[in-house]
């Protein structure tokens, strides 16, 4: 069954399924462009974005991809980029609001691994984007892997589509993904390992220990874009976790559109999402590019986790 016909056959609101419509459609411009056999996409553009990171220029190629898209959506009132520093006014009228990252790992770009795009959608509200993530009425992300993935929440339920790359069409593979209770991956960037607060370095301790036959009982795993670390970690079962450092005293990862999106697939496979504080979901943001700690992911593991504080 195509997407389409999926969405057809629910009773989602008509404007949560034509935006879904929308980034099916942006999604497979970009997996053209990442896929183009002699392409001219790779690398920086010279500039740095409002967070002071090196933009790419597929940064910029997705973005506005997507910026078109919802252009044309009546549906969506106003949308929040990673890439602009204040959010892009729309369609009067509209009843949803869109935050997104409209490329996420983009370092990994030049180096050939998997990248993703992320999506938050929210009702119109006075408070604009700064509304808790449990608020959400759509996240959704796709990751341009091994295979191009939709993943998608929705209605308290998660559903995954594969890419038919000669069709043009995401097709259902896996309907009301549950994410394993426990798992044995943990996903961290040991770089900022001197900045760890003593809670993560006893939970990587304890990752790092043997069981009784000298085994490992763990396995680490960090690609460096926080689509395919989580969505690996949804399917095996395992936790993501990027927490303050020296050099990103707030986090690293931004809450409204990396953390909240995901944060709301994974409660609805029934995982867990934390800054080591509160539960990601119930945060209220201050500010549109807000940064978090963010953990996310089996639910036995993030207790864990917690167990240490
Ligand atoms: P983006 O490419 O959208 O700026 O996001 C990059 C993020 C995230 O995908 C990844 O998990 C994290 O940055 C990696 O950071 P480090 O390079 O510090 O590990
Ligand atoms: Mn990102
Ligand atoms: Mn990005």
């Amino acid at each position: 069954m195509n997407l389409r016909e999926f969405l057809k056959n629910q009773k989602y609101d008509k404007g949560l399924c034509d935006i879904i419509i929308d980034i099916q459609m942006g999604a497979i411009e970009i997996f053209s462009k990442l896929n183009e056999e002699y392409y001219d996409y790779k690398g920086s553009a010279g500039e740095k974005n409002i967070q002071n990171e090196e933009v790419q220029k597929l940064d910029i190629i997705a973005n506005n991809i997507f910026i078109e898209k919802f252009k044309k959506n009546i549906f969506v009132e106003k949308l929040l980029s990673e890439e602009n520093k204040e959010p892009i006014k729309l369609n009067m009228g509209g009843k949803y609001i869109v935050a997104m990252d409209p490329l996420d790992g983009s370092s990994n770009i030049d180096v050939n691994i998997p990248v993703g795009s992320i999506f938050s959608v929210l009702k119109k509200n006075p408070n604009d984007f700064l509304q808790k993530g449990d608020l959400q009425k759509l996240a959704c992300y796709v990751i341009y892997g091994t295979n191009t993935v939709f993943v998608i929440a929705i209605d308290k339920q998660v559903h995954s589509f594969s890419l038919n790359s000669l069709k043009k069409e995401f097709y259902l593979t896996q309907k009301k993904i549950q994410t394993p209770v426990n798992g044995n991956i943990f996903s961290i960037n040991e770089g900022n390992y001197k900045s760890f607060s003593p809670e993560i370095l006893k939970y990587l301790e304890f990752c790092k220990s043997l069981d009784l036959k000298n085994k490992r009982t763990h396995t680490g795993r960090f690609i460096g874009s926080l689509v395919a670390d989580f969505h690996r970690n949804l399917i095996k079962g395992g936790i993501f976790i990027y927490p303050k450092t020296n050099d990103r005293p707030s986090g690293q990862l931004r809450l409204i559109y990396e953390c909240n999106p995901i944060a709301y697939i994974a409660k609805h496979a029934g995982g867990l999402s934390t800054n080591l504080r509160h539960d990601i979901l119930k945060i209220t943001p201050t500010k549109n590019h807000e940064r978090v700690a963010f953990v996310v992911g089996s639910k036995n593991m993030v207790q864990k986790l917690l167990s240490f504080r």
